[in-house]
Parts: structure tokens; C-alpha cells; sequence
């Protein structure tokens, strides 16, 4: 019986690692260049973690996680995103007394039971920060510009980033009661997950994809007329700070975002090239988190992006990317030379050239048909004459030139040193 893999999985083959390590370095670096420092947090984690964490009300917890028992009985859930691990993570081990602010990235596989769609799947990679400490604008602001820089280095120039204030526990609740205002004569309209959002968690009806809920919701009161002084001012100071730096951005009212641990600040970079969603990265402010998971009250603020989405962008736009990586040599071999090619290729090996030689007992012929179709730079017959004389002949298998070598390590080593530095 054929096994696939599961529904919204995918493998990540070859053709297309070497772009994923691309993204995944360059992101690595512009993360040191702004002080963070990598975390690496468990795939499954107790389920009460996202249920405290991402918010019951919640589509992800309510309906999307893969929640399942162990042999010991305990109620584990693949995690659906990284903050709520991480703040775990941060308060398990005692990270409130490091020199604040704490700056953390991650590079993670996330699991959702969503509908699989283009650009939206079971299994997906998510590149994240997460800061904990300032309570300042201008942190969440330097969260934004590092994504700016990130999507710059990787010229992606047509992405764009919509920021929006959902408010604080100070100023919500008027809010919420506005809306619940506006929903309720409607209500007989909508759809039962928004009769239950009504009643759980009035904001999620913002952002429900039914289209008849959609046009009545398109005209619900926006929050930012309801900021209290400081979200107002926390909103104007990081836009402040956007436009001082030349991050240009668009204020759009509707991001409520799908978890509940926001506060302040939201923000989403969209696309036009990611399928459905749009979304890219989205992110913001969580004040109350670290709090509600057990930990001593510690504001924070972070951001996800799917490196899946990123990838599509990446092709869609025609971004520069980087070449598949080549491997330098192939020693070709008879029988009775296969210990010196072997000694010559592991010292290769050892010095940093990419070498290799025949493990398929193949014949002359056949390595060399195979040398020619595995992407080598340049093959070398390694024969008797040339394990007894110590020189051979290289052929580059780009233009078919021929270059007489030295059969030893350093010589050729320096060789290839040169070669692919040009
Ligand atoms: P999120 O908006 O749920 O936020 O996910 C962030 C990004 O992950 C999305 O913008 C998208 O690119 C990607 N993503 C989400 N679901 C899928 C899916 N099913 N398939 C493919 N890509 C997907 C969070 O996860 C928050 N933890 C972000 C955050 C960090 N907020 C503060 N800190």
C-alpha cells in the first residue's frame, strides 16, 4: 500500500531546501544584527498552554489544534504557533531577571487542522521574535523595522504593512459594548459561529470569513475611535517612529488578529501573491500574557511569519535568489585505484572541497555518465598512470576545458578555493 504524506503536509525536497536555508540565515543575521538570540521550544506542549495561552475563543483552539492523549494520560497539543512556548519557556526559566529587554527569535513548525488551501496548511514554518520587557512604542516599532529591513534584504518590495490599535483592558470593554450594539439587531443574519463569538468573544466577528457576516461587519465601529489617552498615544508614537525611519504603512482598522492576547498594537504584512489569506507575518503587543500563563506581570510584543508565504512571495515577485549549490568535484576510479581515489576524496572532504567518488560500483562508463548528470563543477580521472604519477588531468564540465593538476589535497583544495570564490 502507498503511504502519502498526511493531508497539508508537504515534503521539503532538494530543489527546495537550499531556498528555505536562504531565508532561514538571512533572517538568522538581520535577527543577531538587532540583538536577538535564537530559543528553540518543544513541538507539543500541554494543552491548557494554548487554551490559557492563544484564548479558549479562539478559531485555533476552538476548532483547529490536533490535541492528543499520552500513554500517561496527559492532554498534549502540537503547538499552533510559537509566543505561548516561548513565554512559557521565558517564565519556566526565570528569564524575568535577565537584563531586560529579553530578545528572542525562533524558527519553528507550527500545526493548525485548517482548511488546506493555497498557502494555508497543516504543517507549516514559522520565522518569529518575540521581546519582553518595554512597554514602549518604540519597541514594538523596532519589531516592525527589523521586518522591514528583513523583507528589504531579501528585496521583497511589495509587501505591504497595515497597522492597526485594538486597545487595553482599560479601554476595550466600551468598545466591546459598541459592538455588541451594532451586532445584536443583526444577529439573525449571521452565521452560529458568530451567535457564539457574540457571546464569547464579540471581536472575533470582525474577522469571519462568511460573506454575509463580512458585509455587516464591514460597517461595526472601529476601535481607534474608542482608544483611551495611553493607546492613543502608544499608536501615535509608533507611527511616529515608522515615519522617521521612511517605513510607510497603512492604518487599517479591521486587523483584530486571531489570537486573543493582544493589546495596543497589531500589525499584518500582506500580499497580493500568498493565496487567500494575504497575510504574510502579523504580530503585536501581548502585555497580559506572561501574567495570564503564571509568570510575574512582563509586557511583550513579537511577530510570526509563515516561511511557506515567504517562499511564495519570493517566486512570485522574482526576488534574487540564491543558485542551488553545486558540488566541486567527481574522482572517477577503476578498481584498483578506488584506495587512492578514496584518500584523495576524504582529504578533500576534510580541506572543504564538495568531493566525491563512485559508491555504486558503477564502470568507468557509467561514472562518467553519471559525473556529468550530478551537478559537479569538474571531474578527474584517477587511473594507474595518475595514482603513479601523482598528476592527472581536470576537466571543468561547464565549458568542457582541461586543466592539468596535481593529485593532492592542498594543491587542489587551493584549486577550488579559487574557483568558487570567482
Ligand atoms: P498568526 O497570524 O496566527 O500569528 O500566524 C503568523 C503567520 O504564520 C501568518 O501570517 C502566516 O504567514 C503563517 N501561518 C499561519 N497559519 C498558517 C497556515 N495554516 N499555513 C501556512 N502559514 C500559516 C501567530 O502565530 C502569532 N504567534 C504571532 C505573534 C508572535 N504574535 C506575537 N508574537
Amino acid at each position: 500500500m502507498k503511504i502519502s504524506a498526511p493531508r497539508g503536509t508537504k515534503d521539503i525536497l532538494p530543489d527546495e531546501t537550499y531556498r528555505w536555508r536562504y531565508v532561514d540565515e538571512t533572517f538568522a543575521e538581520i535577527c543577531r544584527l538587532a540583538g536577538y538570540e535564537e530559543i528553540r521550544v518543544p513541538t507539543f506542549e500541554a494543552t491548557e498552554l494554548f487554551a490559557r495561552g492563544v484564548g479558549d475563543a479562539s478559531d485555533i483552539v476552538a476548532k483547529e489544534m490536533y490535541t492528543f492523549e499520552d500513554k500517561g494520560g496527559r492532554s498534549l497539543t502540537l503547538r499552533p504557533e510559537g509566543t505561548a512556548g516561548v513565554v512559557r519557556a521565558f517564565i519556566e526559566h526565570g528569564m524575568h531577571s535577565l537584563p531586560l529587554p529579553v530578545k528572542l527569535y525562533y524558527n519553528l513548525n507550527a500545526f493548525r487542522y485548517e482548511k488546506v488551501q493555497k498557502g494555508r496548511y497543516r504543517e507549516f514554518w514559522q520565522l518569529g521574535c518575540e521581546v519582553f520587557g518595554p512597554t514602549s512604542p518604540e519597541a514594538d516599532a523596532d519589531l516592525i523595522i527589523l521586518l522591514w529591513q528583513f523583507f528589504q534584504r531579501l528585496g521583497l518590495n511589495e509587501i505591504r504593512l497595515e497597522i492597526n490599535s485594538i486597545g487595553c483592558p482599560a479601554c476595550r470593554p466600551r468598545y466591546l459594548e459598541a459592538l455588541k450594539a451594532y451586532f445584536e439587531p443583526q444577529l439573525d443574519h449571521m452565521c452560529g459561529d458568530c451567535h457564539e463569538r457574540f457571546e464569547k468573544n464579540v471581536l472575533r466577528m470582525i474577522d469571519c470569513k462568511v460573506e454575509t457576516c463580512q458585509a455587516i461587519a464591514s460597517g461595526a465601529p472601529y476601535q481607534l475611535d474608542y482608544l483611551c489617552e495611553a493607546c492613543r498615544e502608544h499608536d501615535a508614537a509608533l507611527r511616529s517612529r515608522l515615519d522617521q525611519v521612511g517605513v510607510s504603512y497603512l492604518v487599517n482598522g479591521r486587523i483584530v488578529r486571531g489570537l486573543d492576547y493582544y493589546v495596543k498594537t497589531v500589525f499584518e504584512f500582506v500580499s497580493e501573491h500568498v493565496g487567500t489569506q494575504g497575510t504574510i507575518c502579523g504580530g503585536g503587543r501581548y502585555d497580559g500574557l506572561v501574567d495570564q500563563l503564571g509568570g510575574q506581570p512582563m509586557p511583550g510584543v513579537g511577530f510570526a511569519m509563515g516561511i511557506e508565504r515567504l517562499l511564495m512571495e519570493l517566486e512570485a515577485t522574482g526576488a534574487p535568489l540564491p543558485e542551488r549549490p553545486g558540488r566541486d568535484l567527481y574522482v572517477l576510479a577503476f578498481p584498483n585505484t578506488m584506495d587512492p581515489a578514496a584518500a584523495l576524496v576524504y582529504g578533500l572532504r576534510a580541506g572543504g572541497v564538495a568531493a566525491d567518488l563512485d559508491l555504486m560500483t558503477r564502470s568507468f562508463k557509467a561514472q562518467m555518465k553519471y559525473a556529468g548528470k550530478g551537478g559537479y563543477k569538474a571531474l578527474v580521472v584517477l587511473g594507474e598512470d595518475e595514482a603513479n604519477s601523482g598528476v592527472g588531468r581536470l576537466k571543468w564540465l561547464q565549458d568542457g576545458t582541461e586543466t592539468d593538476v596535481t593529485l593532492e589535497t592542498d594543491s587542489l583544495v587551493r584549486l577550488f578555493g579559487d574557483h568558487n570564490k570567482r
